[in-house]
């Protein structure tokens, strides 16, 4: 395998693109990746693009030669991702497979979904369809519902508290403040997330990350043309898991086998252990999820993961600082994008300009698919390993 590098990365304004398309957002997110990277367009070989639901969302499928076209790259392989709310991170892996198996030399790699054109139950439902059909989106129970489940679960065994949920959601909010891309950039109290409305108790509004319109690329290459570009930043090591659709089929709801999975693989090609990760980018679409994957990633014990936060540990000053730009909770989760955008903020704050600098070599994004059924798990370098 053949060392590879993230040399571009753009994106849209993450929000309601009123006057936008899906092929507008990818078109304008793939530019500013390839003006970033500062390579002639001539030179990229393959597409790879995340999008979860872009038929029902937008009417729109076979987006991977919808996006070549859109950004006039002639007749090069082009092909779409879906793995519900991890599709862009899918798309980002396999990418870095194609270029590390010595197939293609430079990727575009591309994640987008424009969620707000339908109304808000459509919405709801369409992220529903990500969740088995059969045993648990036909009787109602929406992601909202399948989280709150989780939570209810590990406030009971754990003694969880809704205060420890509600300070995820604040330390999102006040990474998002700096963040010119992000949804909402207003800080929050816990006060203000245990007043806000209930959508599936215990989670209230403020728990929940948005429905969003939005896009991010980025461009990979092989070690051998990469070295002649500025700022490279290295994909160390990259992993996959899966799980039961249905959460009633697995061992537990507190836990997600898959994230376990994805980042044993991960972390073993990188050669390295978790402390070593000094940024992380996490799949806050629900607070408890934040939570969650604290404890699955092995940052604190199982069941710690509440004190955790609620103790200031993943603050950017913190232990382990999450989501440093306002994560799903404050960024917007446009699903297909989300992937794809968690590696951005990784590999700028390893580029030295994020917009809430901190100091790190290593960062890791966790990217999920319905309630833990996908898993991805990347992690990037500011040096070859
Ligand atoms: N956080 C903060 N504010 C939010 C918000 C959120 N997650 N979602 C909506 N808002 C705000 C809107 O900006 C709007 O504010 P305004 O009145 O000042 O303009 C207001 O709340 C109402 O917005 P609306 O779009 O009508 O909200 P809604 O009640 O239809 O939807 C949720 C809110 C939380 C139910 C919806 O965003 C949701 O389902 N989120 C989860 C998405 C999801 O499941 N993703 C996949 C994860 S696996």
């Amino acid at each position: 395998m053949r060392n590879v590098a993230v040399v571009g990365v753009g994106q849209t304004k993450f929000g309601e693109h009123w006057s936008m398309s899906l092929r507008d957002m990818l078109t304008e997110a793939g530019n500013a990746a390839i003006a970033d990277a500062g390579i002639e367009r001539s030179s990229i070989e393959s597409l790879f693009v995340g999008s979860m639901s872009p038929g029902r969302y937008s009417g729109q499928e076979h987006i991977g030669p919808l996006a070549a076209d859109a950004l006039r790259l002639g007749n090069i392989p082009a092909t779409r991702f879906e793995g519900a709310c991890a599709s862009g991170s899918l798309a980002l892996r396999t990418a870095y497979i194609d270029i590390a198996s010595g197939r293609h030399d430079t990727a575009i790699v591309l994640g987008g979904e424009k969620m707000t054109d339908v109304n808000g139950s459509e919405a709801i439902t369409t992220l529903a369809a990500a969740g088995d059909q059969e045993w648990e989106a036909s009787i109602g129970l929406t992601f909202a519902g399948l989280y709150a489940l989780m939570a209810r679960k590990h406030m009971h065994d754990y003694g969880t508290t809704l205060e420890q949920m509600a300070a995820v959601s604040v330390n999102n909010h006040k990474n998002g403040i700096n963040n010119p891309n992000a949804q909402f950039r207003s800080p929050i109290t816990v006060e203000q997330v245990l007043a806000s409305s209930m959508v599936a108790d215990p989670l209230r509004l403020l728990d929940c990350s948005p429905i969003t319109d939005g896009s991010a690329a980025m461009i990979l290459m092989s070690e051998e043309r990469a070295k002649a570009l500025d700022n490279p930043v290295w994909i160390l090591g990259s992993g996959q898991g899966s799980d039961t659709l249905a959460l009633h089929d697995r061992m537990s709801y507190t836990e997600m086998m898959a994230t376990k999975a994805a980042a044993k693989e991960a972390l073993a090609e990188a050669g390295i252990s978790i402390g070593d990760v000094g940024a992380l980018e996490v799949h806050d679409c629900f607070s408890i999820n934040q939570i969650i994957a604290l404890e699955d990633l092995g940052f604190c014990k199982k069941g710690e993961g509440g004190k955790f936060v609620e103790d200031g540990k993943i603050a950017l000053n913190g232990e382990i600082p999450v989501n440093t730009t306002g994560g799903l909770k404050a960024g917007g989760h446009p699903v297909g994008a989300t992937g794809v955008r968690q590696a951005i903020d990784i590999v700028k704050q390893l580029r030295g300009d994020s917009v809430n600098q901190i100091n790190t070599e290593k960062g890791m994004t966790l990217n999920i698919g319905g309630s833990g059924a996908t898993a991805v798990v990347n992690i990037f370098g500011k040096e070859m390993e």
